[in-house]
């Protein structure tokens, strides 16, 4: 499902300004790769499913790396541009596409997995991504877990000031069967996450426009999440927590490092 119209302008910005800093990020990243590279190769061919802005396409174009964007938001990868080769971005839906190449790494980062809201799309996740490495490279990935986002759906609204402009975020646990159309339902889940953002946008006449929209997400056990990728035939080189390196049952942001065998 295509999300972020409106959100996209503050993006970047909120997160990567506040809640992660990208060279933290991109180096832990980057460190993850090399680990992993089975080869001396330093060009190293990166597919990175739901790209956004390619704000951290960017920085691994900067380390030598070769980067194709894919992500179902038209307008993301109309910005994306500015950060990635027009010719390496791709439309297409993460759970259903074929770009008949292969990459060394496929990488979906900043828990954006977390916007398959089903079980059955995020195993169609892995299929495509097994699909698109050759043997012994690696996908990475990593979770919102379903701890954080509860965590989440019981604080207050996160509050942010930009330009004139200011921003409101706050989850709700949603109930599928209740919240979703009827078209939605054929595969729908028990339950989903839900952001509601709300953007206090300054008009000329100096009054405030307020703009909503709403940002679904979905996280599934660790164990759960484990079982499938072995079952699709990955091999689990690695589970860790991005902040406290040993994952426990607190563990906000878990990343997957999993290889082709
Ligand atoms: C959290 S944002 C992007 C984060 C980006 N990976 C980063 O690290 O900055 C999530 C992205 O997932 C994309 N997305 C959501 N569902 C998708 C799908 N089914 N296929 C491809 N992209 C999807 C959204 O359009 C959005 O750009």
């Amino acid at each position: 499902m295509e999300t972020y119209n409106i959100f996209l302008e503050y993006y970047d910005k909120i997160v990567r300004w506040i809640n992660s800093p990208l060279d933290e990020e991109v180096g832990f990243l980057d460190d993850l790769i090399q680990k992993y590279n089975p080869t001396e190769r330093k060009n190293i061919s990166i597919l990175e499913t739901a790209c956004g802005t390619g704000i951290v396409a960017k920085e691994f174009q900067k380390l030598w790396y070769t980067i194709t964007g894919l992500d179902i938001n038209k307008k993301m990868l109309d910005k994306a541009k500015e950060n990635i080769w027009e010719e390496n971005l791709v439309l297409w839906d993460m759970t259903d596409f074929e770009l008949n190449k292969k990459f060394d790494v496929v990488l979906c980062n900043y828990n954006s997995i977390c916007h398959l809201l089903t079980w059955q799309e995020w195993q169609k996740f892995f299929e495509m991504t097994y699909k698109h490495l050759p043997p012994n490279w690696i996908l990475i990935f990593d979770i919102n877990t379903l701890f954080e986002f509860e965590n989440i759906t019981r604080e207050f609204a996160q509050f942010y000031n930009f330009w004139d402009d200011s921003i409101c975020l706050e989850m709700f646990k949603k109930n599928g069967q209740d919240e979703l159309s009827w078209t939605d339902k054929r595969e729908s889940p028990v339950v989903f996450y839900e952001w509601l953002i709300k953007i206090f946008k300054k008009a000329p006449d100096g009054r405030y426009d307020l703009i909503t929209e709403t940002v679904r997400e979905n996280s599934f056990p660790i164990h759960m999440i484990k079982k499938e990728l072995k079952n699709k035939r990955f091999h689990i080189e690695e589970i860790l927590d991005f902040h406290y390196g040993e994952v426990n049952h607190e563990s906000e942001r878990v990343y997957f490092v999993v290889s082709k065998k």
